[in-house]
């Protein structure tokens, strides 16, 4: 539970000595209210969160400043009310329906180095502890969801989480979260994994008996991509990557015209398809998965979902999680991407397949003894971040999309173009069309405190918790690449060859 407005005077006062809330009547006064209700400037503190808090019941427009630095567009984010003392030293009050929290101060040793704001956050962060949340360096990075740092409240579940062990599948705080996410995606049966990478392997392997077998997939997919080969040396399945006609996901169509269903002696039998739901952001509709599922059925043929984001489609609206389950043997889903917990995923199926999963990550390494630690904010994440609601309600992630398709519009407007089309929380900027080589991207970004990798912006929570500092930095770093264009037309050259999109490392 989030601490109410009694504490959170209490911790505004706390933070006194870091020098932040010695100006907060005059930062409430500071606050312009929309212009049909003017904000209560005079009360005392705490009547004025109250107030706060009422006004913002219920209302699509929460975000009130007089910073110069927020643009008018930004005012609009539900859910959120900003306070600023002044551009360059942040303060801010969350106010919800429900709840409301002062803002910890920036962390001491936040791995950002242009920490000009805290975040709010709900509780304070600990002194000398990278336990911030959208304070901490996620707040900065637009690099992938997987920079999302985990949470005060999440710190707060490890603290009463169980300690014991889950090779002797005891440990009730790991067991609640499988059996949760089981009940979630309407399986039997779920398995804690350490990673996105794990979960796709140990579903491959299980699903997988004798070779020869092939494994059909989107040539853009992760277990093609970025998973070092391990679909071949784990299972020695051979690979089919797919190229979509639509250029988006995989239609029954693509399918039919690249599976190998004969007895042929030359060719490698497709014996899994493995959808990739998001891939690159983009949503594989329900219906889709339903046609493949039903193809793939009637010729014995296992079909495996990373996962990884399937929270994404859900929250965008694209079905539930039980929805897209359904038609999958096996789904693979990870708690430390856009949720924001530190580490894991979980793989669910029925429970002869994840005895064997279990088998098999025991084999790798992967059995643990005190998982609470990692399970515990797993949970939180699913929770707070993607929301209690079986289509994320609640949640953040919806927000997250609604900020990308903003900040996707921003380029756009300029003249930019875009590599996929938005559909969730991910932006690919056209650069080869801006003659905008990514290192050019990566050094803007650096300049003002923002980190990229190549051309793809990821806009998860913490970015969003974070959009009145980033968008401005954007959209002018969105007008230098634009502005430079012309001047590199004749000398842009595209990269040859196919690079990984991490970059050497
Ligand atoms: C779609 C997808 N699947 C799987 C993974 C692997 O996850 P992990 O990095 O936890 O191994 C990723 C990682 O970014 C991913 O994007």
């Amino acid at each position: 539970m989030r601490p109410r407005h009694t504490s959170a005077l209490s911790r505004l006062l706390s933070a006194a000595d870091n020098g932040v809330s010695r100006n907060l009547t005059a930062a409430i006064a500071d606050v312009s209210a929309p212009a049909s209700a003017p904000l209560p400037t005079t009360a005392p503190l705490e009547s004025s969160m109250f107030k706060l808090s009422k006004l913002s019941k219920g209302r699509s427009s929460c975000i009130v400043s007089r910073s110069r630095h927020l643009p008018e567009s930004f005012k609009s984010y539900k859910g959120r009310l900003f306070l600023y003392k002044n551009p360059a030293q942040y303060l801010g009050v969350r106010v919800s329906a429900a709840t409301f929290s002062t803002v910890a101060p920036p962390a001491s040793n936040s791995a950002s180095d242009s920490a000009e704001m805290a975040q709010v956050t709900g509780q304070s962060a600990p002194k000398n502890s990278a336990w911030a949340g959208s304070a901490g360096a996620g707040g900065y990075d637009l690099r992938s969801d997987t920079m999302t740092t985990p949470t005060p409240s999440m710190l707060t579940a490890i603290q009463s989480c169980s300690l014991l062990d889950d090779v002797f599948n005891e440990d009730p705080t790991t067991i609640d979260l499988e059996a949760h996410c089981a009940a979630l995606t309407g399986k039997e049966a779920g398995l804690f994994v350490l990673s996105g990478t794990m979960g796709n392997q140990l579903a491959l392997r299980s699903l997988l008996t004798q070779p020869p077998h092939g494994v059909l997939c989107d040539y853009r997919s992760h277990i093609v991509k970025y998973e070092a080969g391990g679909v071949s040396s784990l299972t020695g399945a051979t690979l089919k990557p797919v190229a979509p006609k639509n250029g988006i996901y995989l239609t029954l169509e693509d399918v039919k015209a690249n599976a190998y269903l004969d007895d042929d002696v030359h060719t490698c039998p497709t014996r899994v398809i493995s959808l990739e739901n998001t891939l690159n952001g983009m949503i594989m509709p329900l219906e889709e998965v339903k046609h493949i599922s039903a193809f793939a059925r009637e010729h014995d043929i296992k079909l495996h979902c990373d996962g990884a984001r399937l929270w994404e489609a859900v929250a965008s609206g694209a079905g539930s999680l039980a929805e897209f389950a359904s038609y999958f043997d096996t789904v693979s889903l990870c708690f430390s991407k856009g949720l924001g917990a530190p580490i894991g995923s979980i793989l669910v199926g029925t429970k002869a397949l994840i005895k064997h999963a279990r088998w098999v990550r025991k084999s790798i390494g992967g059995g643990l003894r005190q998982p609470g630690l990692v399970t515990a904010p797993a949970r939180v994440a699913i929770d707070e971040t993607f929301g209690k609601g079986p289509n994320g309600e609640g949640g953040l992630l919806r927000e997250t999309h609604v900020l990308a398709k903003d900040v996707a519009k921003i380029w756009t407007d300029l003249g930019g173009k875009l590599e996929y089309p938005v559909h969730t929380n991910m932006v690919w900027l056209d650069l080869d069309d801006a003659k905008c080589p990514g290192a050019r991207l990566e050094e803007l970004g650096k300049e003002v405190g923002l980190r990229f990798m190549g051309n793809r912006l990821v806009i998860h929570f913490q970015i969003l918790e974070n959009c009145h500092f980033v968008v401005p930095r954007l959209e002018a770093i969105f007008k230098t690449v634009l502005g430079e264009k012309g001047k590199n037309s004749a000398t842009f050259e595209g990269a040859d060859g196919e690079a990984s999109m991490y970059g050497a490392q």
